[in-house]
Order: C-alpha cells, then structure tokens, then sequence
C-alpha cells in the first residue's frame, strides 16, 4: 500500500450495532448435533451444476468432473515484475488497457496521448466471463475456439485527483479538472465485451468483430429493475420518473447467471461524489443518514474531482447537493442509482442493461447462484466489501424452469427471476451455525428503527446497510468475492482483511466468523493491524437448500505468512508453497472443480507480489473447533470459539501463479473444456508516483512491455490467457 487515500478500503459502518455473535458467545454449543449429517458429494447437484454453466446455447454442457490431485509443481513467492506460471504452462497478454475494440480505432500508442477510450479496453480490469460463440457466431455453451470475454473495469491508478498514465504528462492535481483529462477517465470505467478466438494454439482479440461493446460510466442504455425502480428516492434531472440510471460504475466482481447473462457487481461508487459542506443543512432529512452509511459525507472530496470539469449535465452530475427546487431538478438523488449488481447480455449490446434493485445496495462484490433445482427458487449469494460490512443472500420469488436455461431473451428471463423475491442477511452465531434474516419492512426492527425511517420495501433495499445494521447482522472482514463448490454447492466467501478488527472494539470486536486480531509487521517495522491476512469462509445450508434460512459454517482457510505463530495467527498451518494473504477474487472451476483463490494484498507485498493458488477443499466441518483468547484492557479475557477447516495438503492447496510488480490477480473464466483459463492482471505498477511519469526507470512495474506485448513502458491492465503445454485442463 501506498500512502495515497485508498477508495478501495471504504469504512463507513459506524453503526452502534453491536456484533451479533459476540453477544452469542456464551450460547449451547450445539454445533456437533447440527453437524452429524454432513452429505457427501452430490450427483444429482452435480447435474444440476451443469445446468447452471450453460451459457444460453441450445447445446449441452459436460456435468464438471472434480479434480484429482493438484498436478503443477507449486509456485515460490516472487517480487519480480512479471507473470510466473508453473513449469509446463504458458501465459500470454491478450487484451490490455486502451486495445482497440473497432477496426478503425487507432492502435495504442501507451504514451498518454491516447483518446477514443469509448471504443478500446478500459481500466483495472476485474471480474470476467466467458460466453462461447459457436462457428457462425451464435450462442454456444459449448464452444471451446472462439467466445466472448465480458469484463469489468474498476477503476484507475490514480494520485492528487489525476489518473495519471492516462495523460501525458501526468495530468491535472488540481481543481478544476480540464475536460479532456475527465472524458477519458470516465470512458474507462464500466465493462467491455470483447470477442476471442484461438487459431492453432494461439489466442487473440477479434478488434473488428461487431460484438465488441462499451458500457462506461456515462452509458444511457441502462434501466432501473426491481422494487426501486420508480421510487422518488431514484428521481433525478436525468430520469425524472426514476426508472433510469446513467452508466455504471466502480465494476468490481462479476456473476453469470444460470440463463446465460452477465452478472457486474458496483463496489467503491460512492467515492467519485461530492456534496457542498451545507448539504446536510440544506437536506435536513433522512437522506442524510443514508449519505453517511454509504460513506459520503458532506464536504469529502471527490476521488477524480470529475464535477469540476463543467456545467454540462455530464460533468454537473457528479456534484450531489439537494437544490432549492425539487428532486427532479437536481442530483441529489444520484447516488441512489449506484451500487447494484447489473444484468446484461453479453451477446447482444442493443438490450437494455439492468440495475437489479432488489438484489440490494451497497458495495458489491461477485454474485454467485446457488445449485439451481427445478421447481425452487434461486438463491443468489453476494457480500458488500467495506470494513465491517455484510454477506447477502437474495432469494427468488420464481420458481426456476429448466427452460429458462436457454431462453429467446436473456435479461427478460432476468426480470422473472431478479426483479421480485427476498433479500437476507446473515448472522453467524458462535456455534458453528448461522441464520438468514429477512430485510423486511414488515420486520419491526427494521420498522421502527430509530436510526432511520424507512418509508416502504424499496426504501430497505436502497439502504440495505441501514437495514442489515437494524436487525443486527454480523459485521465481517471485508466480504469481497463468493464462489459456489461445483461439487456440493457449499459457498465460499473470502474475507480480504479488516484494520478495524480490534479487542478494544466496541463495535467490531473479533468474533467466531471474524476470530482474529493480531499485528504483522510488514518490512519489518510498518505494523498492520486486525486480520491483516484475511480468511476464506464457507457455509453449507439447511435442509431447504436455497430457500434455508439457517446454514452451517467454518472457515475453510486462514491467510497469513508460513512463519507465522501457528497457535493465533497460521490458523490453517500454511507452508511456504500455500502461504497468502488478502484473498480477494474466487471462482470454482465447473470443468475441473478446482476453486482458484486470487490475492489483492498490501500486508504480504514486502515478500511477494500478488498471486493465484489452486485449492480443493473439502466441505464444512471437515476440520475442528479452535478456542482463541484475548486480554482486554481492564485485563479481563475475551474469549472466541471459531471453526478451523481441515488444514490442506501439499495436494490440495498449491500457488499456481505469481503476479507482475504491485498488481492484484483478479477475474477468472475458461473456455467450458478447462483448457484456457483467462484471468486479469490489475493495476500493475499502482504504487507509481505521479511526479514520476517522465521517467519509465522509476516506474514501479512496466508491465505487460516488459514481456513484450504492446507499446510504451506505461503499466497497463490486461488480461492473460494460459494454456497447459501438453493441452490438458489447467491445474490438473
Ligand atoms: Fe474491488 Fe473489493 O475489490
Ligand atoms: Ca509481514
Ligand atoms: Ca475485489
Ligand atoms: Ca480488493
């Protein structure tokens, strides 16, 4: 980490509420009676499973087969400014930040004279599907030679305002930001969708292919879904009935669904906003509650100062302050059309996108389905990363129909299942066991919260926080992405890490879901506190499957350095060729079964960059239970109970990859045969001074130019694709 301000590590759940589980410590321990019928793999749950990878085609997907044994010899720790696979495998840049994605874009020049962003790669690439395409470029689930790769791009390496190796000379620092620097980092936020194709072993970008689309944060093609959508809470001078948002933004992780669509998750939003200091004056109502839950306060800078740039509507949009006339006249409302997870069709950019409001707002990570079942509801799982933010569970109100696998229309398919059901928060209790809460209006706590009065259903969706802090939800550290296990349908969380956790905490103590708090010392001296390293925790639920509102759980692994004390801290008795920190991207493999954890770490980086390990866990319970204890100032103890999956193997927990110099390892996707995986290096050379940019020497990383793709030293995003020398499954 650097010393910029980090818009990624958003922190803004003061709410009183305290831990639930904390007050739960002293219940019965049932957990051993609950847990005795643990299942064993399912081969009905696998059919299932290979329902939910159909991409949308007409033709069949293979059920997944689990992995055997990890077969790649393990990657070592690396502070190298470049990608390492393990031996017998290749990776390749594919796509990088500004390729163009038309035939008549100019190719990129990577000296920050670049424009047309529109039609090229955006920024931070992120979370990514695949989407096959068949020979004659139909829809195909199970082309293996040609497809789509829809991605996010997050953000942009930026410091003082600039995103600096976007312009010349580094850009502007300071207020007002001139146009020209702002139109080109507001077009590389959003997603691409760009099309691939592998000729004789080789994969490349199709820039002229007619599938190729843009959304960005200014895109119109947009629409608000779900309870929300004509709300007076979405009204704004650019949709005055509250049924369109513009663009969307801060796209982090990513979702496919189980009729073939694309899933992007809003995370850090909030952040590209400002307000005028008298904004909480001039509101003087619950809005400005709402404000500060969602981390904008009044007077907090913009991270791009992107409202400077003019009076037109495009610039003026991103200055929240509620005016003297009415909503409609005004942005005061903008920031409630952000922070959705977002549908769209992959294979069609002329359909209207969705903001899924009834999936709930707030920082969104990945959203992962639960094993769809004919005849039930589906259950889509989804965290808010912030510091002691909540997992989220929405179930369906629809039933789901094995003709919905491969509809004539993909996002109406959307609407049946993602517009009307239930939002839940979970609570993890002490014993091992946890319960879904219905964020209800008709919840009492919810009804009556003092904190805020919530007017109606699409008021508790908006604020969903607000809600989940109302009913008491356990407060985790920093939900980023969930997986579902292809083979038993267990979801896995990761849990990046928390600064916040704390023994003197009165609102975040550490807690049987988020036991940890200790110091690593990074470099030697740099103290970084709370669960500096993270965790990955998982749940099995009831009997009702989807539809449960209670569930079991552990915490399959502990993230932290081999040589850390094994008793409180290597929890999960990492060796030198597993050891991680701040997992962060997380995607089962339908073909293999292997789950890939990716890092975005701060804490480890003194030792190595980020990276990707390949992991076969095995399922909740597998491991036993571990008392922790801690010393409180007045010298009383605080005693926390977890539970420690079993600790893996050299055979079931294996680094896979290293990554280039500061970067993190994100996104994941393969081709449906899991011969080419394709995943995102973000963000290389982040840690870059601005003041630096005449200098490539004193670039932090010249990654990808250094492994000779493209032109220019700048860093850039990208995604790479690797294959397996011999032509196998990747991992195996
Ligand atoms: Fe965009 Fe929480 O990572
Ligand atoms: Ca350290
Ligand atoms: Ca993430
Ligand atoms: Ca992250």
């Amino acid at each position: 980490m650097n010393d910029r301000i980090d818009f990624n590590d958003e922190n803004s759940n003061t709410s009183a509420n305290p831990s639930f589980d904390s007050v739960l410590q002293a219940r019965l321990n049932r957990r051993g009676l609950l847990r005795g019928g643990v299942g064993t793999v399912g081969t009905t749950m696998l059919g299932g499973l290979g329902l939910a990878a159909c991409g949308g085609g007409s033709d069949d997907v293979a059920a997944p087969v689990p992995a055997a044994l990890l077969g790649f010899s393990a990657v070592a720790k690396s502070l190298a400014d470049t990608v390492i696979v393990p031996p017998g495998y290749t990776a390749s840049v594919l796509y990088a930040l500004g390729d163009p994605l038309t035939a008549t874009t100019a190719a990129y020049k990577n000296d920050g004279t670049d424009t047309d962003f529109e039609n090229r790669a955006g920024d931070h690439h992120d979370g990514m599907e695949w989407f096959g395409l068949d020979a004659s470029g139909k829809p195909s689930s199970s082309a293996i030679e040609r497809g789509l790769l829809a991605m996010n791009h997050e953000a942009t390496t930026d410091e003082k305002l600039s995103s600096f190796f976007l312009h010349a000379n580094g850009g502007t620092s300071t207020l007002p930001r001139p146009a020209a620097e702002v139109d080109k980092e507001v077009a590389i936020h959003g997603i691409s969708v760009v099309e691939v194709k592998n000729t004789s072993g080789k994969w490349a970008t199709l820039p002229a292919s007619a599938l190729n689309f843009r959304l960005t944060a200014l895109s119109t093609n947009i629409q608000l879904n779900g309870p929300a959508r004509g709300n007076a809470l979405m009204v704004t001078k650019y949709s005055t009935d509250g049924t369109k948002a513009r663009g969307t933004l801060n796209n982090c992780g990513t979702g496919k669904t189980p009729w073939g669509s694309f899933l992007t998750g809003e995370e850090n939003w909030a952040g590209y906003f400002t307000r005028k200091a008298a904004d909480d004056t001039a509101r003087n109502d619950k809005s400005v509650v709402s404000l500060k839950r969602y981390g904008r306060n009044a007077a907090a800078a913009s991270r791009h100062g992107w409202e400077s740039a003019g009076t037109d509507e495009q610039y003026a949009r991103w200055e929240i302050s509620q005016g003297a006339g009415a909503a409609s006249a005004d942005y005061r409302n903008e920031l409630n059309t952000f922070g959705y997870i977002v549908e769209l069709d992959a294979y069609d950019k002329n359909k209207t996108a969705r903001k899924r409001t009834a999936l709930g707002r707030f920082a969104h990570e990945s959203a992962t389905f639960g094993t769809p079942v004919v005849g039930q509801p589906l259950a889509v799982y989804m965290g808010d990363d912030s510091r002691g933010e909540y997992i989220y569970k929405f179930l369906s109100a629809a039933n789901w129909a094995a003709a919905d696998a491969t509809p004539a229309d993909r996002v109406t398919t959307g609407d049946k299942y993602l517009d009307s059901g239930k939002l839940y928060v979970a609570k993890f209790n002490s014993d091992g066991q946890g319960d879904w809460v219905e964020l209800s209006i008709s919840n009492p706590l919810i009804a009556a919260y003092a904190t805020y009065g919530f007017a109606d259903q699409a008021d508790v969706l908006v604020n969903a926080r607000l809600a989940a802090d109302a009913v008491g939800a356990t407060k985790m550290d920093r939900p980023e992405w969930c997986s579902t296990n292809v083979a038993n349908g267990e979801i896995y969380f990761t849990l990046t890490n928390n600064s916040n956790r704390a023994v003197a905490s009165a609102t975040m103590p550490p807690d049987s879901a988020n036991p940890r708090v200790y110091t690593d010392l990074k470099n030697g001296t740099s103290a970084q506190n709370g669960n500096p390293n993270g965790h990955i925790l998982r749940l099995k639920e009831g009997t009702a499957g989807n539809a449960a509102i209670g569930f079991s759980w552990d915490v399959y692994v502990f993230g932290a350095e081999s040589g850390a004390a094994s008793g409180t801290v290597n929890l999960s008795s990492l060796t030198a060729d597993q050891d991680f920190s701040s997992p962060d991207g997380l995607v089962f493999s339908p073909s293999t079964g292997i789950m890939w954890i990716q890092t975005d770490d701060g804490a480890y980086t003194d030792v190595t960059n980020c990276m990707m390990l390949a992991a076969l866990p095995g399922q909740v319970g597998d491991g036993s239970k571990k008392a922790l204890s801690y010393t409180k100032a007045d010298g009383s103890a605080l005693n926390v109970d977890t539970y420690v999956g079993k600790a893996p193997t050299a055979n079931t927990l294996k680094r896979f990859l290293v990554g280039a110099k500061d970067c993190e390892i994100t996104g994941l996707c393969e081709t449906p045969d899991g011969k080419a995986m394709f995943i995102n290096i973000q963000h290389p050379g982040e840690g870059t001074k601005m003041a630096d940019i005449a200098d490539p020497a004193k670039y932090t990383s010249q990654w990808p130019s250094n492994a000779g793709y493209g032109a220019g030293k700048r860093p850039r995003s990208a995604t790479i694709v690797i294959t397996k020398n011999d032509g196998g499954k990747i991992g195996t």
